[in-house]
């Protein structure tokens, strides 16, 4: 892919999740409903912070994710909607452990909750959604989904501390990047959908087929996100790029960029990242460098492998529009913006 296709790629975005929105507003109003009701509580500052970032919207992919799972199943009832909310939470809950581990400062295009509330409330109104989460998990009345959830969130917590604890690594190697996000992001994803899919009582092998399909649809998703840290546009993104730079995190567009780039720029990422001495210039520079190494189109590239992975496992699946509007998601995850 050169630059060119990149660009034009950028210009008329491929894939969406807007016939899966709608295949889905019912199921998704009743989810959010539920998120509302649950998320309230008589100590004042739980419900305020959790409103202040559920409310600044979000795609809601995850819970799509249960509900198109189960639905393309078969499932005709709404035993996927409390599970759907609890996938939310758990989501949400991490995204507010996230921007305190990472010092973000904008989420969902408003303020991160840690710089109005704290960071203390921000983690423990996280910890008051997981408890929702495993809550309403427990109401949905399937141990296996319980045990596909409750495994997810270990999974993920593992993810953030090994990224924590490799985050200045230089040196990261490819397979560690893909443990890290299959870990952090994609375990998520895969549960989402592995949940919705038992809770429809659809059979072994449709239930592994809908967890690998979301479970590739997350790594590309994951490595889209990283791309749009470099490539993106905050207003749009929503969150401020340049964080993982900022950060001295190191993505895969990062690490092709300091293995293209070899000796010349060696003391340049070694500052940079290594000991994170930066001016807003580095920024720049090196967005430039990940750009003309091809380190953002490679990623991309990438990332469309997997979301081609994502749509043939749907090969064992009903065809139907919900099938379809997965296929769909799977396009979006690669060429979003947001
Ligand atoms: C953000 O996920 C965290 C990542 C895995 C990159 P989303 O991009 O799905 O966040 P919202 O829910 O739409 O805000
Ligand atoms: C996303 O992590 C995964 C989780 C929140 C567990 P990132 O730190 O890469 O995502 P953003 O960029 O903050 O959304
Ligand atoms: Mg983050
Ligand atoms: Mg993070």
């Amino acid at each position: 892919m050169t630059l060119e296709a990149v660009r034009a790629a950028v210009a008329r975005p491929k894939g969406s999740v807007e016939v899966l929105t709608h295949l889905a507003a019912e199921d998704i109003a009743e989810v959010n409903a539920i998120i509302v009701a649950r998320m309230q509580s008589p100590v004042a500052v739980i419900p305020l912070l959790a409103d202040h970032l559920i409310n600044a919207g979000g795609k809601r992919l995850r819970p799509l994710l249960t509900v198109a799972s189960a639905r393309l199943a078969g499932a005709r009832d709404d035993a996927c909607l409390k599970l759907a909310a609890a996938v939310e939470f758990i989501h949400t809950a991490t995204l507010l452990h996230d921007d305190v581990v990472d010092s973000s400062q904008l989420r969902r295009g408003k303020v991160a909750a840690h710089l109005i509330w704290g960071a203390p409330s921000s983690v423990l109104v996280g910890d008051f959604l997981f408890a929702k989460a495993f809550e309403l998990m427990v109401e949905a009345g399937s141990m296996k989904a319980l045990d596909i959830l409750a495994k997810a969130a270990g999974v993920i917590a593992e993810g953030e501390v090994l990224q924590l604890t490799r985050a200045h690594d230089l040196n990261l190697s490819q397979d560690v990047y893909l443990q890290i996000i299959g870990a952090k992001t994609a375990e998520l994803f895969a549960a989402a959908a592995e949940a919705g899919a038992v809770s429809a009582g659809a059979p072994e092998a449709q239930i592994a087929a809908m967890r690998d399909y979301a479970m590739n649809l997350g790594l590309a998703f994951q490595l889209a996100d990283d791309a749009l840290d470099y490539g993106g546009v905050t207003e749009t993104l929503g969150k401020n790029a340049g964080d993982d730079f900022r950060e001295g995190k190191a993505t895969l567009p990062l690490l092709l960029a300091i293995a293209r780039t070899g000796s010349a720029e060696a003391a340049f990422w070694e500052r940079t990242i290594g000991r994170r001495e930066q001016t807003d210039a580095d920024l720049d520079r090196a967005i430039a460098l990940i750009r003309d190494t091809g380190a953002l189109e490679a990623t991309l590239d990438q990332a469309a492998d997997f979301a081609a992975k994502a749509k043939q496992a749907l090969s064992l699946m009903a065809s139907n529009s919900w099938r379809t509007a997965l296929e769909d998601l799977a396009d979006f995850a690669v060429s979003r913006r947001t």
